[in-house]
């Protein structure tokens, strides 16, 4: 898979004077079932995360929280999302390699996952991930 399967997924939003309100379901909203949820918090300023791909897993990464970007890169192309929304979530692939940078203060990073964590299921050396492309 590449960067063409990767986008940006606009959820439902309640619009409310009492405040908005934004649901995720199954397979509805996005397309893969959920099997965990994770979340950054307390991220340093400057600091960086991700660093790898996934060789089976879907991911939707959701600014719940002020703001970060996300690189994805397939191998052949780059491109770099800015998360500000919380009614937004950013879908990526498998086989798609990611770093996320520029935190705002106070943000939060939610990550929906198709899949329980698995160590085996990460390429953390970008080399190591590029050679697992040539032979896909
Ligand atoms: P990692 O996926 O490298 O974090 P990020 O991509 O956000 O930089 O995970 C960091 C550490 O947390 C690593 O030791 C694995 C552990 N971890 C879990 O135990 N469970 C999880 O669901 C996740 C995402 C990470």
């Amino acid at each position: 898979m590449s960067l063409l399967h990767c986008k940006t997924i606009v959820l439902p939003k309640i619009s409310d004077p009492r405040g908005n309100l934004t649901f995720i379901e199954n397979d509805k909203h996005i397309p893969f079932n959920i099997q965990r949820v994770y979340y950054l918090y307390d991220v340093p300023g400057g600091a960086e995360r991700g660093g790898h791909a996934h060789k089976g897993l879907n991911q939707l990464i959701i600014a719940m929280s002020g703001s970060f970007d996300v690189l994805l890169d397939d191998g052949k192309e780059q491109k770099r999302f800015h998360l500000n929304r919380s009614y937004q979530g950013l879908y990526v692939c498998p086989m798609v390699w990611r770093e996320l940078d520029n935190f705002s203060s106070g943000s939060v990073c939610m990550v929906l996952a198709s899949n329980l964590y698995d160590e085996a299921d990460y390429y953390r050396d970008y080399d190591e991930y590029l050679a697992a492309l040539v032979i896909q």
